[in-house]
């Protein structure tokens, strides 16, 4: 393959909607002919479908991962003056919507391994003060679930699992999402079941927060035109749903391409400078992200970007250091495993229809970086 010639994306959104563009159209029609494009029949069919599919009773839509994550805190009474603990190594919407409810992000190094919030670490951050913790289960990698469930469960702590880039993903053989007190999904377009748009989802096993959750999300209102709480507007929008249902009937065999595409890079790379994903043992990990982890990253980031491979960073900068959370409290040196991974992962193109060629070329291309 030529430089240039071959562009090779982190994702191909366009290609893989022409594999299922007949299914698309149909469920899409199928709304419009309806009218019903707010709290339609596919929002609750996709609920019914996604609860089932990750363990739960319960499933809320709603309009983005981000809100979703804001409801369950919300759900929780989160206020301010309150601290919830999570990881400074994630997207920043799960410490924002800590952050946005005047709450205080406390954040807990990680794992140097997995990238996920290291549950020995979590304890000694615990106060009178803490509401909750949220570990993220990163690039569609489970988080250390047992040890954060017995130090949540011995300071009667809630657990909000953040799974907007896990779905499908298990620990010791049970599905994310079902292994705390609620769960968070996000169907940004890029996700493992990303919709044409934005949308997210709560889920939960309790009926309480179901409820709750269902009654926030639309306006604080119980009944029509009785508002019992203050709550905000985030409903999962029909057409969204629709398209999530064709999509999730395709989600196991896109996420095990994705497995296969993460094993053949991890072999070819097997004998180069670069740390590829470990997965722990009790994990499946559906690979949102393939991110290796390499000294002078930055440099061969540029190296392949000449090559026409995009390849992208998550996360560049751990939390504590964005300006955004810098008065938290957190500064250099503070989460040094954070600091150290945030300067050397590299995300490689990872999508379901990747081409075992174009693997193959790029791995060619992180080879002759190196020298080899
Ligand atoms: C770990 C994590 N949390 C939260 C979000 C927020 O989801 P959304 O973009 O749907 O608001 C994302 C994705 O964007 C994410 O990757």
């Amino acid at each position: 393959m030529k430089n240039k010639s071959v562009p090779i994306p982190m994702a191909d959104l366009v290609g893989q909607y022409h594999t299922i563009k007949k299914e698309i159209k149909k469920a899409l029609d199928d709304v419009l002919e309806s009218g019903r494009f707010i709290m339609g029949s596919q929002v609750i069919a996709l609920e019914e479908a996604l609860s089932a599919y990750s363990e739960t009773r319960y499933a809320i839509g709603c309009n983005s991962g981000t809100d979703a994550l804001q409801l369950a805190l919300m759900a929780l009474d989160i206020r301010p003056g309150d601290e919830v603990i999570t990881t400074p190594f994630t997207f920043v919407a799960t410490a924002e919507v800590i952050g946005i409810l005047g709450a205080k992000p406390v954040f807990v190094d990680i794992d140097p391994v997995t990238y996920n919030i290291d549950p020995q670490k979590i304890e000694k951050s615990i106060t009178r003060k803490t509401k909750a913790i949220i570990p993220v289960h990163l690039y569609g990698q489970p988080a250390d679930m047992d040890p954060i469930n017995e130090i949540a469960g011995k300071h009667g702590l809630p657990v909000i699992e953040d799974a907007c880039q896990s779905i499908g993903a298990r620990y010791r053989g049970r599905k994310v999402c079902s292994l705390g007190t609620m769960a968070c999904l996000s169907f940004f377009p890029s996700k493992n079941l990303g919709a044409y748009g934005d949308g997210g989802m709560v889920l939960t096993s309790e009926q309480e927060l179901e409820q709750k959750i269902r009654i926030i999300a639309n306006h604080g209102q119980d009944k029509r035109y009785h508002h019992s709480m203050l709550g905000i507007n985030s409903r999962l929008d029909t057409l969204q749903a629709a398209i999530l249902l064709v999509r999730l009937k395709h989600l196991d065999d896109w996420s095990e391409a994705r497995m296969d595409r993460a094993a053949l890079y991890s072999v070819l790379m097997a004998d180069m400078d670069v740390v590829t994903p470990v997965i722990a043992e009790k994990n499946t990990h559906v690979f949102h992200q393939y991110s290796i982890r390499v000294k002078r990253r930055d440099e061969l980031q540029l190296y392949l970007q000449e090559a026409g491979i995009a390849t992208a960073i998550h996360y560049p900068i751990p939390l504590h250091l964005q300006p955004a959370f810098r008065h938290y409290g957190r500064g250099e040196g503070s989460l040094p495993v954070a600091e150290s991974v945030a300067k050397e992962v590299l995300s490689l193109p990872m999508y379901p229809e990747l081409e075992e060629e174009k693997i193959h070329y790029i791995v060619g291309k992180i080879g002759d970086f190196f020298g080899l």
